[in-house]
Order: C-alpha cells, then structure tokens, then sequence
C-alpha cells in the first residue's frame, strides 16, 4: 500500500505498569488529584447557575465525584449565539495558530494526567490501565488534528488553468459545530470531536453524556487555557433534551455525533425537519462487532485476544468482540480456552491497578446487562456465568453460545459474549449473514491461511479489520476508525479524512 501521510508527530507516551517505581509515582499522582469536580454549562468562559446534580461513581454509589449544574434548553440557545459570536474571530485565526492551541492542550493534558486518571476512574469507571489509554488517545487526538490542520488549512491549493488564469482551493469552518459524546470515552471522544471541529475553524458547542460531564468540564478548562478563546468553545452538560434542542436550532452548521445508531437517526431527522441550511453529520455509531477463528488459528493467542476484545473496559467500547465465530473443528477446545482465561479476570473497583473488569456505566445499562443475560440464560448454552459485586454496578463477563449471526440483532453493550460455530463449507454464508447484520465497525479474524484473510476482507467492508490479534484500541493516526451502515458515517476519526468534512471549500478563480 501507499503511505498516504506520515506526520513529523509521536503519539503520546504511556507508562511500563511493570516498572514498579513509575506506577507508584502514578498511583500517587491520581491519589494526589482526587478532590471534588464542578461542572456547569460555560459560555464565553463563565460558569452559568443550573440545577444541581450530584455525580457519583459506577462502582459506588456512596461515592459523589462532584456536582453539575445542568443546562437548560435556554442556555443551549444562549451557547449557539455566543459560539456565533465567537466563530467569526476564530475562523479568521490562522491555522498555525490554532494548532499551536491545540499542541498546548495536549502538553497540559499530560501535565494533568493525575486529575484526568482519577476523573476518568471515579466518575466513567475505568480501569488505571484504560484510563491512561483513554488520556494518550486524547492527547493524541490533539496532536495529530493540529499535524493535519497545518497541512490541509496552512496554505491555499495551488490548481491547474488555461494561461491567464489562477485557481486556487481553500477549507475554512463551516460555522457552529455541535459535538455530541458518549460516556464509554468521556475524555478521547469528547476532545476528539473538540479539537478536530475547532482545527477547521468552527466554533464549537459541546454537550457530553449526561453520566460524564465533570471529566468534560476539566478538559474544557483545559482547553481555554491552552489558548482556545472561550467564546469559540462553549460546553453544555444536560440530558437528551438539550442536545435535541441544539441540534434543532435554526443556526448551526455541522453535527458531530458519537453515540447509538438509533439517536444518530433522530438527529438525522432533525437535521432535515429544520429551516435554516442543510446540515451535515459526522456520526459514529455501534456494531455486531464480529472475530471470526478458523482451524490453523493459534489458541492461546485466540484466547487472549478475545479474552480483551470481549472484556476490556468491561465490554463498553464500540469496538468490542460480540459474536465469536469458531470454525466447528476447534470450537470445543477454543470456547474451553477463552472460558478459563475470562473466569480469570480480576472484578473489582477500578482504582485498584490489579482490576481489569470495571463496573458498567450506570444502574440503567447494568439492568439491561442482566435482562440479556437472563434471556442468554433460558435460551443460550452457557459457557461461562460468574458473579458480580453486590455494590456498584457490576456485570461479570459471560459467554452464551448461539445458534449464528441470526440470533443476535442487537448490540449488547457490555461483557456478554456470543459464540457460535461455522462449518468451514458454511464460511460464505456465514461473511453473508454478518454483513447482512447491516452493521460495519470492527471485524476480527484468526486464520494462517492468507487466501481467507484476503477472501473476508474482500467480501466485507467493515469499516476496522484486524487479522490475528485483538480488536479493539485503535491507534490515533495508525488505525484511523470508524464503521458505515448502521455503524456511522464515517469519515475516520483519527485518520487523513476526518478534518475536511468539518470545513467548507472555496476555489477562487483569477482571470490575471
Ligand atoms: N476507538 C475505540 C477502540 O478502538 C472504540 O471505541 O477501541
């Protein structure tokens, strides 16, 4: 393949967590930075009253992380019109300026890892290994928009013509930008949607997931400070209600939304319900996120990767593993293999750097979790079943075996696997039922047999593929994602396409 774009840049460096001294000087650094959080609505810069919320965590209940001040349908209005306001001067800025604002947050937001680690474990969750992922992709998403915003936004595009005439071909933002986040990455899709829509020039409102909006908060302050001009960022933590009203309004230009597929086709009809231009939606939704495993795959490494496909950050990633598809041959063995390795998983509140299973996001999606897995019960063979906490929302990884891709029609977001067997005559009607599933995220596949690797990715066109290892953690820059179908729109968040479609083109033609 070509090299499309290889930027001067690096991604964010983590740390060894076998490297005893440095994880101490973490965990003291999170330690460090607990403390109470605020979050309110902030337009131009100013903490606006809204009724008071208390946050707590997923993991206790007891445990409050810090209040909100929740925004109302008014003050979603009073954001659009400052983000208006703020647009004009923004826009104006020139991009290597705007990228240099965004290089200062990345370097504040490592500066910060302790207050941003201890956020992302208290009130979203995670686990300390996946909440230092989750501040590396978000540093990096940073980065590499303001690497990409220099090259595309730096310099006009010098175009062909008869003699006697110049053309060239601009981007510059659209206008406002709404930014709809979701909880299961409250900090890297939050500041990646942020930082991609403000680096074409737009002014942005941001509204995250209601169960997240301190994290958010933190990272807006952030981001102000590192020279984003408060009346170009405007934040609105409130419930579907306000995004609904956002997404309405008369004068936006642009929606970027990362959620269900189901919310993406209410915004969808707003959008083309309401007066004013024709909007355009970024979206990234889920997926029936399928790993197919044929005879010549290696076990133990088949056991690991979808042992943290399945069950990393506790199922709560669109790219997670739901249906694993195990060629009949080997099945009996692989299933016996992932099950033992699963039942190993350490369950637990996520401070402690020994977990690797957190709580779900909330009672809600926990009472989902455990109406499936009650149904997995009385339908489904069980291959693994196990026990959660008591206290906090917690939901034990577990594996149900299925008839095949048919029985499953719906993303179960969380750790409940779903297993079936293929025969390897069956795999074309197998390939023909996935993508029947109308969903295009992420697909895995375990085979030594080069002519079925290039056989799957030939006949589907998930949007995310990884052959012979987990599938799950995209890499900014390196594994641009993002799904099509029911599973979003694309372009590729953390790839060479996202930036353009936040931007608006402009040839001018010069007879000279
Ligand atoms: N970007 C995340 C991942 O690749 C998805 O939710 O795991």
């Amino acid at each position: 393949p070509r090299d499309l774009f290889a930027p001067d840049r690096l991604n964010s460096a983590g740390i060894e967590f076998g490297e005893r001294a440095a994880l101490e000087r973490l965990l003291a650094e999170v330690r460090g930075a607990a403390g109470p959080a605020e979050a309110a609505s902030l337009i131009d810069g100013t903490p606006q009253a809204g009724a008071a919320r208390a946050v707590t965590s997923p993991f206790d209940e007891g445990l409050v992380v810090g209040t909100v001040a929740e925004a109302s349908p008014e003050s979603a209005d009073r954001a659009v019109a400052a983000s208006l306001r703020g647009f004009r001067a923004w826009s104006r800025t020139p991009a290597a300026q705007r990228a240099a604002a965004l290089e200062r947050a990345a370097a504040a937001m490592e500066a910060a890892r302790g207050r941003l680690i201890h956020l992302l474990q208290a009130e979203a969750g995670k686990t300390l290994d996946d909440a230092q992922a989750e501040l590396r992709e978000a540093v990096d998403f940073c980065r590499y928009y303001a690497a990409e915003g220099r090259r595309l936004f730096g310099a006009d595009l010098g175009l062909p013509g008869p003699s006697g005439e110049s053309n060239r071909l601009s981007l510059r933002g659209r206008g406002v930008v709404v930014a709809i986040s979701p909880w299961n990455f409250p900090l890297a899709i939050f500041v990646g949607q942020v930082a991609a829509a403000l680096m074409a020039g737009n002014a942005v409102v941001a509204k995250p997931a209601e169960q997240t909006p301190l994290i958010a908060a933190e990272a807006v302050r952030l981001l102000h400070r590192a020279g984003i001009p408060p009346a170009a960022l405007q934040l609105v933590p409130g419930d579907g209600a306000v995004g609904a009203r956002l997404v309405a309004h008369p004068r936006i230009a642009g929606v970027a939304f990362t959620g269900s597929t189901e919310v993406a086709r209410a915004i969808n009809r707003a959008l083309a319900a309401k007066d004013g231009p024709i909007v355009p939606l970024v979206a990234e939704t889920g997926g029936i996120n399928a790993m197919l495993v044929d005879a010549t795959a290696l076990p133990e490494q088949v056991a690991d990767d979808v042992v943290t496909s399945a069950f990393r950050s506790a199922g709560q990633r669109c790219s997670a593993l739901r249906l694993l598809l195990v060629q009949e041959d080997v099945a009996d063995r692989m299933i016996r293999m992932i099950a033992g390795a699963a039942r190993e998983l350490r369950l637990g509140d996520p401070r402690d750097p020994a977990v690797q299973v957190g709580p779900v996001i909330d009672g809600e999606a926990k009472a989902r979790l455990d109406a499936h897995a009650a149904a997995m019960g009385r339908e489904a063979r069980a291959h693994l079943v196990g026990e959660a906490p008591a206290r906090g929302s917690f939901v034990a990884p577990q594996i149900y075996e299925i008839a095949g891709p048919e029985a499953l029609r719906e993303e179960v977001f969380g750790p409940i696997l779903h297993v079936a067997r293929y025969a390897a005559a069956d795999l074309d009607r197998v390939l023909d039922a996935l993508e029947a599933t109308g969903y295009g995220l992420t697909l895995g596949l375990h085979s030594r047999i080069d002519a079925t690797v290039a056989r799957v990715t030939d006949r589907l066109s998930t949007g995310n593929v990884y052959v012979n290892r987990n599938m799950i953690g995209a890499v900014v820059g390196v594994q641009p994602f993002g799904g099509n179908g029911l599973s979003g729109t694309g372009p590729k968040a953390g790839g060479p396409h996202y930036l353009p479609r936040f931007a608006t083109e402009q040839t001018v033609t010069v007879n000279t």
